[in-house]
Order: structure tokens, then sequence, then C-alpha cells
């Protein structure tokens, strides 16, 4: 349906620690370009002032390029869109400041974009398309949310984490193991050579919510104690503790969505965000689908992490219904959903 989108619009996406642009053109995704930022890998974390520094460097070669890529010209652009939030303040303000000024320069609309609609809408940027109403795991190094969609621009939290996000639980559990930031991925390749051979417990949160904080807690004494009986069991047993806690967090997650479709009587599920690129997760989620006779929907890996193509995306939907922006737009790092 949303094919017969039309227009050329320009995306930005800045909310973290990689700056993104892509074009969109009549609903469909030309180009996509990321930088991606290892500066934060020896802090353990993204360091803010750090992340807006290389967003500054980084944003006017990616655009040039997503703009080429797309085989068109700044010239004939319809909308320059963003996200304005929720994200670190200095990362958002570089792509919010560069997106009024050449939206200004151009003369063409402005379009602001929640970054966790966008996790979401990424579900239409590739076929099949999710059939309304679905439910979307979000999950991120910042966010765990269940979403209700029932449309491009009806969406409803149901469920979110307490403290903890799955991303923060992947990547604390892996700064006590020792492995380099964001630990996601390296868990997730590790994992595919252990078994999840050691029980975490799972937490007992009512209703839909999620925390993480207990297990974080569970993993640090059980290293500190098996570290006692054997200083060489990190070096020996890496695999398996990264399976196990792979297991347990992708259990977590399914167990609460499942939930939610029981209680929602839904049975079309995505998954979107960083985390959605877990491979525990993913296999997971089929199974969950293909024993209930569900539909799942799993965004290609380059539309799962951040990226501008999700933003594309989701500002195509707000051009065909001309909601735009003005000059005064300014970034919100706590943009309510
Ligand atoms: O959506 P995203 O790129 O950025 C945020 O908006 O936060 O998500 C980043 C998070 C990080 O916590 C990273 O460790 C996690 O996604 N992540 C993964 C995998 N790939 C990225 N976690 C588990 N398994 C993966 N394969
Ligand atoms: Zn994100």
């Amino acid at each position: 349906m949303f094919r017969a989108i039309k227009g050329k619009i320009l995306a930005i996406e800045s909310s973290c620690d990689d700056t993104s642009a892509a074009v969109i053109v009549d609903g469909v995704v030309m180009s996509n370009v990321t930088a991606h930022q290892i500066v934060h890998a020896e802090y353990g974390g993204v360091v803010p002032e750090l992340a807006s520094r290389k967003h500054q460097k980084n944003i006017l070669p990616v655009v040039k390029k997503a703009i080429k890529d797309a085989n068109i010209t700044k010239d004939q652009l319809d909308a320059i869109a963003f996200t304005r939030g929720p994200g670190l303040l200095g990362s958002l303000i570089v792509g919010v400041t560069f997106a009024k000024a050449f939206a200004l320069a151009l003369n063409i609309p402005l379009i602001e974009v929640h970054h966790m609609h966008a996790h979401v809408l990424a579900h239409f940027i590739e076929e099949p398309f999710p059939a309304f109403p679905f439910l979307c795991l979000t999950v991120s190094g910042g966010h765990t949310q269940i979403v209700l969609v029932n449309a491009y621009n009806q969406m409803t939290v149901i469920g979110s984490t307490l403290d903890d996000a799955a991303g923060e639980a992947f990547d604390k559990t892996g700064k006590m193991l020792g492995l380099p930031y964001p630990a996601g991925p390296e868990i997730d390749r590790l994992a595919q050579k252990g078994n999840a051979i050691y029980q975490f417990p799972e937490p007992k949160i009512e209703g839909l919510n999620f925390s993480f904080s207990g297990l974080k807690t569970a993993i640090l004494y059980f290293i500190r104690d098996e570290l006692k009986s054997n200083p060489l069991f990190l070096k020996l047993e890496m695999n398996n503790i990264c399976a196990s806690v792979q297991h347990r967090i992708a259990t977590i997650l399914l167990s609460k969505l499942e939930n939610a479709a029981r209680q929602h009587q839904i049975s079309h599920l995505a998954i979107a965000g960083g985390v959605s690129a877990n491979s525990t997760l993913r296999e997971g989620l089929l199974a969950l689908c293909q024993e209930n006779n569900w539909t799942a929907h799993i965004p290609a890996f380059e539309y799962c992490t951040d990226n501008a193509g999700m933003i594309a995306m989701a500002a195509a939907f707000k051009f065909q219904d001309k909601i735009f922006s003005g000059q005064e737009v300014t970034p919100e790092p706590r943009l309510i959903f």
C-alpha cells in the first residue's frame, strides 16, 4: 500500500554512537550509509563527548555518500528527516542542527522521527511486511519494549524494562567476562561454540515488564565463586558461559513476548533493535512462531542496529501525511513514546 508513497527524503540518525544517513525514494530505501565509532571500545561504553565529536567529523561525508549512492542530487530532495530523540543530547544536536541547516538551505520541509518508532517501522523497509496489528519486541542498548502496533502511526508500549535494557545485559556481562564493548555481538559469536549448561535465574516480574538487574548480579556472583575454586574458569568455560547467558536473556524476552501475544491475541510477532541481531533470539522467535502457527518478522541485520534507513522509512509515512516540523524544533534526549 505505502509503495504509493511519493518523495525523495534524506534521513539522518545520530542518537548514540553511529552516524548514519539514508535516502528513501518513493518508499524504497536507496542508500543507507553508517560510520561506526570504534573510539568507545577502550572505555567499555559510549563516551558522550567523544561521540558528539565523531558525529561532527562524520556527518558530512556520510550524507554525501548517501546522496551519491542513491543516484540523486541534493536539489532533487523533497524533505530532510532526522532523529529527534531519545538519545544522547550532544549526539542528537549534531544530526538535528545539520538537518535544520540543510532543509533551510534547500527550502524544503523538515521531518522529525522518534528513534524507537523507527526501529519498529524498519519492518516496512523490506517485504514481507507485518500485518496489523502486530507486536514488536524492540531490544537495544538503551531500551527493551513490547510495542503493540495497530498502524504505522499508532503504537503503544505494553511492556518495558524496569532497570537495564537487554543490550545492557549483554554489554555488562561482557565487561565482567573481559570482552570488548559492545559485547553483544562477541557473546553471540562465542555462544555458538558453547552449550547453555549453566542455569541463570529467570526474574519473577509481574505482567509484561522486564528486569535484568537480578541476572546481572547472579552472573557476577557466579563468576566470583567459580574463580575462587578455579582461577582458569573464565578462560576454560567462556563459550559455555556466553551460551548460558545468551540463552537466559533470550528466554526472558521470548516468554514475555509469548504472554503478550496470548493476552492480546496477536499472531504476528516482530523483533527490532540491536539485540534482534542475536542468533538465539532470532532462532527462538522462529521456533515460538512455528509451534503456535504464528508469523515471525525479523529485519535484515543492517536494519537491526541503529541506521538511518529506518529513520527514512518512518519519515516517508510522515511525508505522506504532511507531518512536518518547524525550524524551532530541538533535540529531545528523553522524547516520550
Ligand atoms: O539498536 P542499537 O544499535 O543501539 C541502541 O539504540 O542502543 O543496539 C545496540 C545494542 C548493544 O547493546 C549491542 O551489544 C547489542 O545491541 N547487540 C547485540 C548483538 N548485536 C548488537 N546483542 C546481542 N547479540 C547480538 N548479535
Ligand atoms: Zn536504536
